[in-house]
């Protein structure tokens, strides 16, 4: 009985083994992979813009000015790929791409300050110490403080439109990881007060029954109450944009790690059930653009959902108990693999230079739909960063 139990378990830890070799060789193979791709995307670039698509049919690079809220994600991913390859060319192309994006550190009119600043200039300083861009992340953090409303005890998203008088979407938890961190490295209560509050608010009003959550909450700013439950950039206003989960299990994994406490850690948990219990969850785990899309299973995926979700999966499985963890690490694995595949890696020297085809920005607009999106590299790649770090 003995020899057999000593048996299965060098049977195991061989799997074990096994599996983390072959963790490590495809992390090694995208960031390679991505150096590569990335020095193409550069190239692509005209030096005052940054990376937003590229649209394979026309052969076209679509750019941005530094106000559009996926400016740090160029920068960032970069910062990723510099950190494992170590490839000064690369870190070049990111500090020029800096030195572009800092004058947004006191952007007032968007609440896509943390998206922005701490994506980049947070990598930035956590890779290179620079206290250049410590200052920079702690501009920024006062800057987005700024829209906060203690009425509404939330951050303001939007400016207000015809449409909506004070809006809060749910992509605003994403913001809240740069106030957090700031509040710690600099002892400022205030803007970690703000980032729970907000945090709270979000909980309470943009969540179902089921942890699904709407896009968009209106508010009154007068007297705080919501004025009406709506979409944006999902299928109607009850369905579940696949990002939209996204950004909400990673924003409160992430507040849980800044507070450590319980009510954030169970609704992280309880969107992770809602995402992996969802019928219309393909079975590679890329989910379709939103996940009550009319016309499933002929819709666009969004690569950008899985690729945050297997980031903020890989943390979420840090604070929970052994079997959870193996769930949410097993699921994590399972998206990194499907998009370490071809269905949805491009081949190198194609894709404008992106890492990701397939992603879905905003499906409504006819915007950037089954596309390669710079936050869905990004996220990809810090999911592969956290595996290494964290479990090789
Ligand atoms: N507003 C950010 C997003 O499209 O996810």
């Amino acid at each position: 009985m003995q020899k057999i139990i000593t048996l299965l378990f060098i049977i195991a830890c061989s799997v074990d083994l096994h599996a983390q070799r072959s963790m490590k060789k495809l992390i090694q193979e995208q960031f390679d992979f991505a150096a590569k791709q990335y020095k193409i995307l550069a190239s692509h670039t005209p030096p005052d813009k940054m990376p937003k698509t590229y649209y394979a049919k026309k052969d076209k690079w679509e750019t941005s000015n530094t106000e559009w809220w996926c400016s740090g994600f160029y920068p960032g991913t970069l910062l990723y790929i510099y950190e494992y390859t170590k490839d000064t060319v690369i870190l070049n192309e990111a500090k020029r791409r800096l030195v572009l994006l800092q004058p947004e550190d006191k952007l007032k009119g968007t609440h896509d300050l943390g998206f922005m600043m701490f994506c980049s200039f947070g990598n930035a300083y956590r890779i290179l110490h620079d206290p250049l861009y410590k200052r920079v992340i702690d501009t920024a953090a006062n800057t987005l403080a700024l829209r906060y409303h203690p009425e509404v005890k939330a951050i303001q998203s939007w400016e207000k439109n015809k449409v909506f008088t004070y809006p809060v979407i749910i992509d605003n938890m994403m913001n809240l990881e740069m106030l957090c961190w700031n509040a710690q490295n600099n002892n400022e209560p205030n803007l970690q007060q703000i980032a729970e509050t907000h945090a709270n608010t979000t909980m309470k009003n943009h969540f179902r029954k089921d942890y699904s959550s709407y896009h968009v909450i209106d508010y009154n700013p007068e007297t705080g109450e919501v004025i009406k439950k709506k979409t944006w950039q999902g299928a109607n206003d009850s369905s579940a944009w696949a990002r939209g989960q996204a950004w909400g299990l990673y924003g409160y994994t992430s507040m849980y790690r800044f507070t450590k406490e319980k009510k954030y850690l169970e609704q992280a948990k309880n969107i992770a059930h809602f995402i992996f219990t969802n019928p219309n969850l393909p079975s590679d785990m890329i989910p379709y653009w939103d996940y009550n899309a009319p016309g499933i299973p002929n819709v666009p995926r969004d690569v950008s959902a899985a690729a945050v979700t297997a980031s903020a999966l890989l943390e979420l499985a840090q604070y929970v108990g052994k079997n959870q963890k193996n769930e949410y690490i097993s699921a994590a694995i399972k998206i990194i693999h499907s998009l370490s595949s071809p269905a949805y890696r491009a081949k190198l020297g194609e894709n404008g230079g992106y890492i990701l085809l397939h992603s879905t920005g905003a499906f409504p607009m006819h915007s950037e739909v089954d596309v390669p999106l710079t936050y869905a590299d990004y996220y990809f790649l810090e999911a592969l960063h956290r595996y290494k770090e964290w479990y090789l």
